[in-house]
């Protein structure tokens, strides 16, 4: 099928390349410019493993290609997926400003019938509101359905959670785009959810908030083992066997962070109380990531007392691994509150360096991990890179003027760090 994808971040990017990896004809829409250039020549502007393979493939295949021409996208495909960021406003709510922008530049190019699929997180009853403006700017006056199809890729994951998805969302109020969307996704195998736009675009929104919600659930566990000798581990590896609960984001730690949990949290909470609900639960959900932050904090100042002239080593910048994304990053918030305690940092990231660099100032950039600890008071683990684990502790040791580490992701053995006589302070254990 032909399809055309407008914004080239993580979702429309990754997406793009994986319905040209199943045989689809995609273009991928961008107003940047740069970027759509930096794409025609080869290049990237995220680091996602697996994606270089998979654009370089199917681009020379002449499945996969790229423009900066909207009109031109929208006139190539029956299939319009808009991929473009729906950032937070200052009170929390959504601006969709972006989502509105390519509504009424589809709206204007189009000359036959296509389905417009909204891919981008937005609030629920946004698709009625692109309806209404696809049918006020569409000068062709010709058919059109408007469908909401939420992504749910996490980075560093995002193209195998596209190629292997859960589930498909096809949320629409009318029959006639059902078996195109079917048709598009076959492909991958997953099972599809029929429903209408409002519940679609609800299921993103429940999806993540209850994500957030059990993340900040072991965090507050693990305040409470701290509390008790018990360890946050084992109690989420007791729960998490209970099929009904499961293992997974049940992992103590910074709290979460990044360009999704937190923006679609306080976007979740807008929405509620917009149509009259106050969601207590989830601003619950905030305050306790907050939290988490400020206890592990005071953990490292409990231990070293004064951080004024201190050098701390800290392992990880990106929000979490397998990405260069330092977007709302627990560690790059980490290193800015320890600078304003007067810390001296060395900073690491396998991938995440050259973004970091443009938030973060005042760091030495350290390329190895095992030189991080060079000179430096404490060592600290603020991402959960499975690298770090390939960490030469003895050297560390030697390096460090105390063998220190506060490990924010619970990445190190508790008992094995003490063995080797190791001041180890981690999260719930
Ligand atoms: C998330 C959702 O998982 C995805 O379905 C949605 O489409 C976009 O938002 P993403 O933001 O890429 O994906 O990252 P995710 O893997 O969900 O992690 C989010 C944050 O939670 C990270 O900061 C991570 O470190 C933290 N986290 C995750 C924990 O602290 N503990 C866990 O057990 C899991």
């Amino acid at each position: 099928m032909k399809l055309t994808l407008i914004g080239t971040g993580y979702v429309g990017l990754v997406t793009g390349a994986c319905f040209a990896e199943v045989g689809h004809h995609v273009v991928c829409v961008d107003n940047d410019e740069a970027k759509i250039k930096l794409l025609q020549a080869g290049g990237l502007p995220i680091y996602e493993p697996g994606l270089a393979e998979l654009v370089k493939k199917n681009t020379a295949a002449g499945r996969l290609s790229f423009t900066a021409n909207t009109a031109e996208g929208v006139q190539k495909s029956d299939v319009i997926f808009i991929a473009v960021p729906t950032p937070p406003l200052p009170d929390g709510s959504v601006d969709l400003s972006f989502i509105e922008r390519v509504a009424r530049d589809t709206a204007t190019a189009m000359t036959d019938y296509k389905i417009i699929v909204d891919k981008s997180t937005v609030p629920v009853k946004t698709g009625e509101k692109v309806a209404e403006t696809i049918k006020r700017y569409c000068a062709a006056r010709v058919d059109f359905d408007v469908v909401s199809n939420p992504e749910f890729l996490r980075e560093g994951f995002a193209v195998s959670d596209l190629m292997k998805p859960d589930r498909i969302v096809i949320g629409t109020r009318s029959p006639r785009p059902v078996a195109v969307m079917k048709e598009i996704y076959a492909p991958f195998n997953a099972p599809m959810v029929v429903t209408d736009i409002n519940s679609a675009e609800l299921i993103k929104h429940a999806s993540n908030s209850f994500l957030a919600l059990k993340i900040s659930y072991i965090n507050a566990l693990a305040a409470i083992c701290e509390n008790t000798g018990a360890n946050v581990q084992e109690v989420a590896a007791g729960m998490g066997l209970d099929e009904r609960i499961g293992r997974r984001f049940l992992n103590a730690g910074l709290g979460f962070g990044g360009s999704c949990f937190p923006k679609d949290l306080s976007a979740f909470i807008k929405i509620a109380e917009q149509v009259g609900y106050d969601f207590r639960l989830l601003k619950e959900v905030q305050r306790i990531n907050t939290e988490q932050m400020d206890r592990f904090i005071k953990k490292i100042i409990d231990t070293l007392w004064v951080l004024k002239g201190k050098r701390i080593g800290v392992l990880g910048l990106a929000f979490k691994q397998n990405t260069d994304d330092v977007r709302m990053s627990p560690a790059i918030e980490l290193c800015q509150r320890l600078q304003k305690e007067g810390a001296i940092l060395r900073v690491h990231d396998p991938k995440a360096m050259d973004k970091a660099r443009a938030i973060l100032n005042d760091a030495t950039w350290v390329d190895t991990l095992d030189d991080v600890a060079e000179g430096c008071d404490a060592l600290v683990v603020a991402t959960e890179w499975d690298e770090f684990k390939n960490l030469d502790l003895d050297r560390a040791r030697k390096l460090l003027t105390h063998p220190i580490m506060f490990d924010g992701r619970n990445l190190f053995d508790r008992v094995e760090m003490e063995r080797r006589g190791w001041i180890y302070k981690s999260v719930g254990r």
